[in-house]
């Protein structure tokens, strides 16, 4: 996953297109196509006018989010492979088909799919065909419930308009629920009125549930539950979850201790005190207002006997909201309760829940054109995380304060990165298993919804560190094996390392101490003080704290100290910087600051001059923002490549290039360097070479002469002649636009 990290961002300085999963098929691999029995939503093209050129780019779009389906998304350009009976005819460039191998399942117009939502949903309702019914009067939809009595319940989705996106949401959960549940797409307005929708004429997508597995007898009608808010996934997901729970609770407890599915999922819950004597009619109110509300409002019957319940006597009923205590009421009658929720506690709850899910959906919409197996991988919903602990309501403080390290990832199990994630996640807790003081954790939010608003997560996947006696540390690094593995690693090291001697420091500087992290980094960073009392060692401890798993930062606060700065141009208090064994130290004068303006200084400070550019490296220089200066040096180290290292070594120590970010790629140890050099200029040539890409203005980027030689002075013209307008960007005219995958990613980061 590092790897689509690094590629999307350099991609995006350009703001070129991720690597697209759009296949091109020349005659031969359609020909293969067909014989492989899969799956493919396949264009003919010729020549592009401005609509097929809109079209293509939703293709490509479309060609990420169907992979999570096992469904190729696949362009034959009939100007190179003219293919029999596809590339003739009029209806050449307007139309596009599924196949599955060489039979075809639909042929749409592509007007009909016009952009991502419409083809995802169009195709997924296709390949859907046998196990979506597709309704248009109430006699249709009756007979479906006759099948489905005892048996199975059914989602009906009323989806007015097809190919926006409620209908795509629908079609995702059809295809992550389909074997559990019986869905129904309907369109006309017929069904509307049979299922009792007073506007008929509203252009709203809904949804309902119809219980038709418990029904006990066969000529009994399924009761409906319609989902009351938007249609979109996550509102559907949490309906779905909220059917399955039980319609009445029972319970002994108080209310404040009462545990139910209802509070994790945002939704508001109703208790009704039953007394022994008329526990009967008690029940009969519970369910009667349960069904009223259900969906809406989970309803527990607490049993007022129990010496557990502390409620005053003259209350029979509370209520809960998400997020809220519990009040206490006296209840007259159940149309008043009911009364009371709908007009008066859902709507507020539901403006607040509308505005947050809109800001969520857009989280997702975005995200669920990532790339990541995971919708169609875990389809049964179910993970195993084995060396992972999951944490419930009940165990999480528990658990975090018990490990010197417990690491919590939160998920959701509808986002795809999170799913993408979660296999990495595994392998770190797997490779630190039997480590002592680390423990590893994940909290799934869709389910504890709780924990996770308390922990003020908003964004998934997200993981926090946390400590005994501290405040939870967010890991803000990337979402891979290797990184989040050095992190933790990291994060045991006692930071700041206090150290009392000049040997010490010697020995730290050099890398003796914590040898064994030298391959995480090989960079070290001290603080020296005069003595212990100097007003900055608190700040510097507190920022040591905060960049714990990021940096190995040592603390020398003696009146030795003196002597490392000593004949340089710096006095005490100073940072002074190891890069490695060997390598001169650089030294910074160290200002009194906060703790977070020192941990940015000490970011900067560790930053090399003139790096690599590694995957693992990029976020750190990328946010210094300024335009890079990219030297792509070949897979062998040539005596061309230490040449061109040397020569834009030069004006370095001079100041000449500070305003950019000069670094280099070594394409053996970081292959993915070759894409970018491809998307940045369309072609590979002969290296080294090297590039200048302008991250104010977005998308250009500039490539040194290749004819001229790679030598200091030419750089600095070059440069210049840039910087006045004189040089021509290599790849001129490319979309500004990005595309969405590039962008999720650019904002897990
Ligand atoms: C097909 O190829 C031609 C020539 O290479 C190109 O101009 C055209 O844009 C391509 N068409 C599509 C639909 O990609
Ligand atoms: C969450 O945010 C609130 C308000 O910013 C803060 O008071 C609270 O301490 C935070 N909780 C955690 C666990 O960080």
């Amino acid at each position: 996953m590092c790897i689509v990290y690094l590629a999307a961002f350099l991609f995006s300085l350009t703001s070129e297109q991720c690597s697209s999963k759009l296949i091109e098929d020349s005659s031969q691999s359609f020909m293969e196509r067909m014989h492989s029995g899969k799956t493919s939503f396949i264009y003919f093209g010729n020549h592009v006018n401005p609509t097929i050129k809109l079209f293509v780019e939703q293709l490509v779009m479309s060609a990420d989010a169907l992979q999570d389906y096992g469904i190729s998304v696949v362009k034959v350009n009939c100007s190179k492979d003219a293919i029999a009976n596809y590339c003739t005819g009029e209806k050449l460039m307007t139309r596009a088909y599924l196949f599955r191998g060489s039979e075809v399942l639909r042929s749409f117009d592509i007007d009909t799919v016009f952009d991502v939502n419409a083809i995802v949903s169009h195709v997924l309702f296709s390949v859907l065909f046998n196990e979506v019914r597709y309704v248009h009067t109430p006699a249709e939809l009756l007979r479906v419930e006759s099948t489905a009595k005892q048996n199975s319940d059914i989602v009906v989705g009323h989806i007015p308009v097809l190919g926006l996106p409620e209908h795509r949401a629908l079609m995702e959960a059809a295809f992550v629920y389909g074997t559990k549940y019986q869905f129904v797409q309907t369109t006309g307005t017929l069904v509307l009125k049979h299922m009792g929708v007073v506007d008929p004429s509203s252009s709203q997508a809904r949804l309902w549930f119809l219980h038709c597995k418990g029904v006990s007898r066969r000529s009994d009608p399924c009761p409906s539950t319609p989902m009351r808010k938007t249609l979109n996934t996550i509102n559907i997901h949490t309906f779905l979850q909220l059917m399955e729970a039980p319609l009445v609770t029972e319970s002994v407890l108080d209310p404040s201790e009462v545990d139910v599915v209802h509070m994790h999922l945002g939704v508001p819950v109703l208790y009704l005190f039953s007394q022994p004597q008329t526990q009967h009619l008690d029940r009969a109110t519970a369910q009667t207002l349960a069904l009223q509300l259900r969906g809406e409002v989970g309803v527990v019957l607490i049993h007022r006997d129990s010496p557990n319940v502390k409620a005053a006597l003259k209350y029979n009923a509370a209520y809960r909201l998400p997020q809220e205590d519990v009040t206490y009421f006296t209840l007259n009658s159940a149309e008043g309760v009911v009364k009371l929720f709908k007009e008066e506690l859902l709507q507020e709850h539901k403006l607040e829940d509308e505005e947050e899910d809109e800001e969520h959906w857009s989280d997702l919409d975005i995200l669920d054109d990532e790339v990541s197996e995971s919708v169609y991988r875990d389809r049964d919903l179910m993970l195993d995380l084995e060396s992972v602990i999951e944490l419930t309501s009940d165990t999480f403080q528990t658990t975090v304060t018990q490990n010197e390290i417990t690491v919590v990832l939160f998920y959701f199990k509808w986002d795809a990165v999170c799913m993408a994630f979660i296999q990495s996640y595994i392998e770190v807790a797997d490779a630190l298993e039997g480590m002592n003081g680390v423990k590893l954790a994940a909290v799934n939010c869709g389910e504890w919804t709780d924990i996770c608003s308390d922990q003020n997560v908003t964004s998934f996947p997200t993981v926090l560190i946390y400590r005994p006696m501290a405040e939870a540390q967010l890991y803000r690094g990337m979402l891979g094996t290797k990184c989040l593995h050095g992190f933790i690693l990291l994060s045991l090291v006692s930071s700041p390392y206090l150290l009392s001697s000049s040997a010490e420091v010697m020995s730290f500087l050099e890398g003796d101490l914590y040898s064994k992290h030298m391959y995480l980094t090989p960079v070290r960073v001290l603080g020296l003080f005069s003595s212990t009392h100097d007003m900055g060692v608190t700040p510097f401890e507190e920022a040591a704290r905060l960049l714990r798993g990021e940096t190995i930062l040592g603390l020398f606060a003696h009146k030795e100290a003196e002597q490392w700065v000593e004949g340089l141009s710096v006095n005490l208090p100073a940072l002074l910087v190891s890069r490695g064994p060997g390598v001169p130290h650089e030294v910074y004068s160290l200002p009194s600051s906060s703790p977070t303006d020192l941990v940015s200084l000490i970011k900067q400070v560790e930053l090399d001059r003139f790096p690599e550019l590694t995957v693992e490296n990029l976020p750190w220089y990328l946010e210094l923002g300024k335009p890079l200066l990219l030297l792509f040096i070949g897979k062998e180290d040539s005596t061309e490549s230490t040449k061109a290292l040397a020569e834009i070594k030069r004006p370095l120590s001079s100041g000449q290039l500070d305003s950019f970010l000069p670094c280099w790629i070594h394409l053996g140890r970081t292959p993915v360097g070759r894409s970018i050099l491809e998307k940045y200029l369309g072609f590979v040539p002969p290296l080294p070479v090297l590039v200048m890409s302008r991250l104010k203005t977005g998308e250009e980027v500039f490539l040194f002469p290749p004819e001229r030689p790679l030598m200091a002075k030419n750089i600095l013209q070059w440069i210049h002649d840039v910087q006045s307008g004189h040089e021509q960007p290599a790849v001129p005219g490319i979309s500004h636009r990005l595309p969405l995958p590039c962008q999720s990613w650019h904002k897990v980061f």
